[in-house]
């Protein structure tokens, strides 16, 4: 029936209302919100738009729909995007804090909160989630993705792509669910150096075994539309690249959605000097399999004649038209094009009590405590102590509402989101929470002079602050990023913490003396923090939390929510250690060896090769031990399956959570492989003294990598599984894959 009704609607399109469903536009800012671009109606009306970006509210979209329904001539619905990241109005934390929490079912939630929010105002397509793994801290967009891991990239965006869309293709017909979009396909997460829209240069290897994972599990999950990415990769752009669109997404993965380009980037080809003018550009990016230009207009206006001259094939152009058709029918538009939206909805679902509630949730969990050991007073600082005569918060990111919200916060607004200084300040009713900014508060608005003033060498605040520490009982030092140096065209040569942040902190635990110091971090990306866990006892993680964060920072900095967080990143010691990954390929010269040389070896001379906080690490303010893992066999035939289990008590006096994570490695292959690899973990919350069984199956399928022969491939030999609480882990036991 899908098909038949595509292709019956497809007969009656001319060539250019055809190249109108392949193009988008961005809508603009009116008075009371973002509606379609001056003149865009008439483009609606001629049939030679398909759908926008950034319009939405449900008067805009039922205005610009009316006209694509009853004033075209076909009556094709609009199809309305926006990126809707991590919430639309109620914000969630940033997707690489979400990430932090490992609890699959609470970030599949905040999508689902996030879609029912943008459904409400007429949205029907999310550009999300991101699933470009990231292993440079320097790139800005390390924030929007689920971090350095395919396995745990993969689950995420699962996830995600569930929770937005819902878990089968009927239930996105929904009007509380959106089309997702899986991104950027593909390397988009490996511009050299960390710099935003750079070249990425990955081996066929590296682009099968670590960026591609999460896209496929994407597709199999039901993601209904795909962006192509700004880089190339060796030599081809991403949004030209054929292998990718059409050989692997569409001949070996079964995709049958669409394939949106990112902004402008059909035109970009022009930039990277593949193409000559638009006209070739959109040849080019229309025959990959790139099915709708963003923004530029190229597919509607330099396509038909071509068409019409017989240059460009119209099976191509029909190819693409059936994708857009396909979705839009599978989002429901043609049996009830107004069916997202309303004003009744916008008053009732936006920022919900329980939107608020699940934010705040998400976010405690999301918190990572990176350490926590006794300080001049004898005693760690967390939890603090209720009941204090006085806290000094130091910090201008303290005050910040607009951080809290984070990077891509679609319609979050910073007066309904609660940063961290007036949060503890209702939290601790009896206390006198006493403030200092000690580093220039930002600016209202405006990016580079807020760039500039978080970055600045500016010690003029440090006085007061620490003044204010050296008379308080506890100091609560909030340092970090604030949103507009991280995300998108926010890459930064040096993840340290900005400006003159690390001399504030050297003097204000200075001041501090015997009275504890809490230093919350709120960014979005890894930082180099190795001069500062020198001199700082505690490190809570914070991140950009969202419309709850303060609330959240607050329950657990008071010990009402124990930290479970866990690193979806590597946080290194300095800069130069990026790109830093814990599934690295082994060297010819490893440094940590028996009997290794003390010159000649892969190492630095300044730095440890390690991490300081590796992958998978998150403390609490409980204790696990977990138990050597139990392998059911130490044989396991192709075919067959691996039980891998492990015992984890609570040994604390406090309920929590810990992530149980299974590691693995191949001991030798017929091509290198990782150190280890994530293939499973597990979330458990235990109450004091509680034990719980955790179980992992391993099966061959687990056991795959990229053969020399360009394929999966299975070898037989030896493999160590690590089970612990961060991918340091080292209680292993040892299994042989056999061939029979
Ligand atoms: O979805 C985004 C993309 O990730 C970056 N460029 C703009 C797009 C639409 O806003």
């Amino acid at each position: 029936a899908e098909a038949a009704f595509v292709d019956s609607l497809l007969a009656q399109m001319t060539v250019e209302e055809k190249l109108g469903q392949l193009t988008q536009y961005t809508g603009q800012w009116a008075v009371t919100g973002p509606a379609v671009t001056q003149g865009g109606e008439e483009d609606i009306r001629a049939g030679r738009v398909g759908s926008f970006l950034n319009v939405y509210g449900a008067e805009y979209t039922r205005r610009a729909q009316e006209v694509a329904v009853e004033e075209s001539r076909l009556g094709i619905p609009l199809i309305f995007g926006y990126d809707v990241v991590h919430g639309f109005r109620t914000i969630f934390p940033v997707p690489l804090a979400e990430t932090a929490s490992w609890n699959l079912g609470a970030i599949e939630h905040a999508a689902r909160v996030a879609a029912r929010e943008a459904a409400a105002v007429g949205l029907h397509w999310t550009f999300a989630p991101m699933v470009d793994v990231a292993r440079d801290a320097r790139w800005g967009r390390i924030v929007e993705g689920a971090g350095e891991d395919p396995f745990l990239g993969s689950r995420v965006a699962e996830a995600r792509v569930v929770g937005f869309q819902g878990r089968s293709l009927t239930g996105l017909a929904a009007d509380t669910t959106v089309v997702a979009t899986a991104k950027h396909l593909a390397g988009y997460g490996f511009a050299e150096g960390g710099r935003d829209y750079n070249t990425a240069d990955v081996s066929e290897r590296t682009l099968r075994e670590t960026i591609l994972p999460p896209f496929r599990a994407s597709v199999d999950a039901g993601v209904q539309t795909l962006m192509s990415a700004f880089n190339e990769i060796g030599g081809v752009p991403a949004t030209a690249d054929e292998d990718l669109f059409t050989d692997v997404l569409r001949d070996d993965w079964g995709f049958d959605g669409f394939v949106v380009a990112d902004y402008t980037a059909v035109r970009e080809l022009i930039n990277h000097g593949i193409a000559a003018n638009d006209a070739e550009a959109g040849v080019q990016a229309l025959r990959a399999g790139v099915d709708m230009s963003m923004v530029d207009g190229i597919y509607v206006e330099d396509l038909p004649a071509l068409v019409e001259s017989g240059a460009l094939s119209m099976d191509v152009v029909d190819e693409a038209v059936r994708r857009v058709l396909r979705v839009k029918r599978r989002a429901g538009l043609f049996e009830d094009p107004y069916r997202y939206g309303s004003e009744a909805l916008e008053a009732s679902v936006l920022l919900a009590p329980e939107h608020r509630a699940a934010a705040r949730d998400l976010a405690r969990q999301s918190v990572v405590l990176l350490k926590n050991e006794p300080g001049r007073g004898g005693s760690a600082a967390l939890p603090l102590q209720r009941g204090l005569g006085s806290v000094a918060v130091i910090g201008a990111l303290a005050a910040d509402s607009i951080s809290a919200l984070g990077s891509w916060a679609g319609a979050g607004r910073r007066e309904d989101a609660t940063p961290i200084l007036p949060a503890l300040r209702d939290a601790m009713p009896g206390t006198d929470v006493r403030y200092a900014p000690g580093y220039p508060a930002p600016p209202r608005d405006g990016f580079l002079p807020i760039v500039d003033a978080l970055l600045s060498d500016d010690t003029a605040g440090h006085a007061e602050a620490v003044a204010l520490a050296g008379g308080a009982d506890a100091v609560v030092l909030v340092l970090g990023e604030h949103r507009e140096l991280t995300g998108e065209a926010a890459s930064r040569a040096s993840v340290d913490l900005p400006g003159a942040q690390l001399d504030l902190a050297r003097r204000v635990i200075a001041a501090a003396g015997d009275k504890p110091v809490v230093v919350v971090l709120t960014n979005g990306r890894p930082l180099a923090l190795g001069a500062l866990d020198a001199v700082a006892p505690t490190i809570l993680e914070a991140w950009h939390l969202g419309t709850e964060m303060g609330p959240a920072v607050a329950d657990v900095l008071l010990g009402d929510h124990s930290p479970g967080g866990k690193l979806p990143v590597s946080f290194p010691y300095v800069t130069g250690q990026e790109p830093l990954y814990y599934n690295r390929k082994r060297t010819g010269r490893p440094a940590d060896v028996p009997g290794a040389s003390e010159k000649y070896v892969s190492r630095y001379l300044d730095v440890p090769v390690e991490p300081l906080y590796p992958f998978g690490h998150g403390l609490s303010y409980t204790t696990f031990e977990t138990t050597p893992p139990v392998l059911s066999a130490d044989r396991l035939a192709m075919g067959g399956a691996v039980d891998v289990t492990v015992e984890v008590t609570n040994t604390g006096d406090r309920a929590g959570a810990e992530v149980v994570q299974l590691y693995v490695r191949d001991e030798v292959a017929s091509v290198t492989r990782p150190l280890r690899e994530l293939k499973g973990f597990e979330r458990v919350e235990l109450a004091p003294g509680q034990t719980q069984r955790v179980a992992f199956t391993l099966t061959p399928d687990d056991l795959q990598f990229w053969g020399e022969g360009g394929a999966w491939t299975v070898e037989p030999g030896w493999f160590t599984v690590y089970v612990g609480g961060s991918s340091a882990a080292t209680e292993s036991a040892r299994f042989e894959l056999v061939a029979e």
